[in-house]
């Protein structure tokens, strides 16, 4: 069985930051194989796994109102396709979602697609969603099922409050969520004692499993301004310890 761990919050929280210490902790405790999506229109998170992207699901999608050539099945055609859209990496895969289709939704190609995309996702021990600040975009997507959707705040009271409000917003689509969690990222040292009680209030009343917090790393900014890939961080870097509990904590508790 496959576990689905998606990704949510509001803009620069950490989604991408989130999603690429996760498929390096997955790799590093060989919990592969690990299917990485980037569902953002804006993709980056192939910049911080360190692999090029050269087909985006939406060009297969747009290619797909016109070069359909006649002696294929369709279906076979997307499934083929689909098959040079995964970027295929060391220990895991990379899917990106690219722009959405333009108005005038070709729905027979979304269909094959997102089916194409189920049976793809079965193949792997793990799929890891990143995702735009948007929520709608998950249900477009096609996904029935997440069993790990980790929201991603900021340290702050009105960060931890939108946190809230996004868990909320998952409650109308129709997805089959395990456990919501909430992760309060780049937390300084020292959690202000008032935080950490908004923290566990908001938690309780939106029904999210709090993850714990990821403090602000040095070692995050040094790679950021470098432009290196995250999965070329030292195993024994401090951030990297930290997240690894908290996705084996995750991992665990949800299952
Ligand atoms: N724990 C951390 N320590 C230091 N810097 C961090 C940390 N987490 C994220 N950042 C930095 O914050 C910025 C935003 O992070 P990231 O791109 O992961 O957010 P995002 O939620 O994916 O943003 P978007 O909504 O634009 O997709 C980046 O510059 C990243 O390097
Ligand atoms: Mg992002």
């Amino acid at each position: 069985m496959s576990q689905t761990i998606a990704l949510a919050g509001k803009g620069g929280t950490g989604k991408t930051t989130v999603s690429a210490l996760l498929i390096k902790h997955l790799l590093e405790t060989g919990k592969t194989p690990i299917l990485a999506v980037d569902a953002d229109p804006n993709a980056n998170l192939n910049e911080l796994l360190g692999v090029d992207v050269e087909t985006t699901l939406g060009e297969i999608k747009n290619e797909l109102r016109t070069a359909v050539p006649d002696s294929m099945a369709r279906g076979d055609f997307i499934e083929m396709r689909l098959n040079e859209a995964i970027i295929e990496a060391e220990g895991f895969d990379l899917i990106v979602m690219g722009q959405p289709e333009g108005p005038g939704c070709y729905c027979a190609a979304h269909a094959f697609l997102s089916q194409a995309l189920e049976k793809l996702m079965r193949h792997y021990a793990h799929v890891v969603v990143d995702n735009e600040a948007g929520m709608e975009h998950l249900s477009r997507l096609n996904m029935r099922k997440i069993d790990h959707l980790l929201v991603v705040s900021d340290a702050s009271s009105r960060g931890v409050m939108t946190a809230g409000r996004i868990a909320d917003l998952i409650k109308p689509l129709q997805l089959e969520v395990g456990t919501v969690w909430l992760l309060v990222n780049r937390a300084p040292a020292e959690i202000p004692e008032a935080l950490d009680k908004y923290v566990r209030e908001i938690c309780a009343e939106k029904g999210m499993k709090f993850l714990g917090y990821l403090k602000e790393s040095p070692a995050i900014f040094e790679a950021e301004i470098e432009r290196k890939p995250l999965l070329e961080l030292p195993s024994d870097t401090e951030v990297v310890k930290e997240a690894g509990e908290l996705f084996e904590k995750m991992l665990k508790e949800g299952a």
